[in-house]
């Protein structure tokens, strides 16, 4: 099979190329190269610079690759920034998808894999979150996603189209230091950036109704995240008309301030952190039931935190030379 990778150029991209290819399946990469770095895409796999709304340039590149399945990351994924620009989040996540799906169907391509989010459930009052809590996003980024697993799932029972739709918990990690994440918007490198110029590290809020009173989240290396991929697109080949929505975690939960001993830990650091106020809409407690997604693709999490931040604080290191200083 070829696989159409968009949003393939960017961190969980780049390593869902890897898995793919090291899998033995044929990819091509589609991306507009807004946040994603061409360098990223390896020699050898064909990069097709566009846009998910570009309905043309799409048609052309399925037929032209003879793809016959797509894996859909190209999307905007900031919270933060949905808040601010909701019309652009819904442009380029729900509008670029419903182009995409267009084109999709319109070429008899069977198979699609969405990427989905966490972000779906919003604040769930839960342990343990499972595909059957109910969703309740809190953002505009949140909600994209949401709009588009049913708009995924409403095409493959109208034209018989296998999908996925995966969502992702907290995704950290490194599969070598040129892939890692450039982005500083998520705990890890928040953390790093902090150490880095000498700084504490921020808590947002440590009077949550959790153990250590800070927010517990479900961390999955993007290793193991690729390799889910990897096995859905699999999945997905011998089920024609299957919808599968899975979580994508290890279902283990780990503190903020547990996240923050343990990179300080293993960066040779030892900055107590600094209490902030919380960050408004996080939820106390996000960890995912993993079981569905074992059941149904034979996945499970290989790596740990451990895992993650010593791969995470080889990229940072590699592109802040003087971290290793700090
Ligand atoms: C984790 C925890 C913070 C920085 C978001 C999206 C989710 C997905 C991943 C996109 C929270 C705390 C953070 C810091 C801190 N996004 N924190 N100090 O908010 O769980 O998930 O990113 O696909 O959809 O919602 O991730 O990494 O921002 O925060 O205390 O300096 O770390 O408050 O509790 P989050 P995060």
């Amino acid at each position: 099979m070829t696989w159409l990778i968009t949003g393939g150029a960017g961190y969980i991209g780049a390593h869902v190329v890897r898995a793919m290819t090291a899998a033995g399946e044929a990819v091509v990469v589609y991306d507009d190269l807004s946040t994603g770095i061409a360098e990223r895409v390896p020699d050898g796999v064909p990069l097709v610079v566009g846009s998910v709304l570009d309905a043309e340039r799409l048609a052309r590149t399925l037929t032209g690759h003879r793809v016959t399945g797509v894996v859909h990351l190209a999307a905007r994924k900031q919270v933060g920034e949905s808040v601010e620009l909701p019309l652009q989040y819904y442009r380029e996540n729900v509008e670029g998808l419903r182009v995409l799906l267009e084109a999709v169907t319109a070429a008899g391509v069977p198979s699609f894999v969405f990427s989905s989010s966490a972000a779906v459930y919003g604040t769930p009052d839960v342990d343990l979150v499972t595909e059957e809590t109910p969703c309740v996003p809190m953002s505009p980024y949140g909600e994209t996603k949401l709009a588009g697993e049913w708009l995924v799932r409403a095409t493959g029972r109208a034209t018989g189209l296998a999908t996925a739709s995966l969502r992702y918990f907290n995704v950290a990690g490194a599969g070598s230091p040129e892939l890692a994440d450039t982005g500083v918007t998520n705990l890890v490198p928040m953390v790093f950036e902090k150490l880095t110029e000498g700084a504490a590290p921020r808590v947002f809020g440590d009077d949550y109704p959790t153990p250590d009173g800070t927010c517990v989240r479900d961390y999955i290396h993007v290793l193991d995240l690729a390799e889910a991929h990897v096995a859905a697109a699999r999945a997905l080949r011998s089920a024609p008309g299957h919808t599968l929505t899975l979580n994508i975690g290890r279902g283990e939960g780990v503190s903020v301030r547990e996240m923050i001993d343990l990179i300080n830990a293993t960066t040779g650091h030892d900055r107590a952190p600094a209490v902030a106020p919380r960050r408004p809409g996080d939820p106390a407690n996000v960890v995912a039931s993993a079981e569905r997604a074992a059941t149904e693709l034979g996945w499970k999490a290989k790596y740990d935190v451990q895992d993650m931040i010593t791969s995470a604080w080889a990229g940072w290191v590699r592109l802040h030379p003087e971290a290793a200083r700090a």
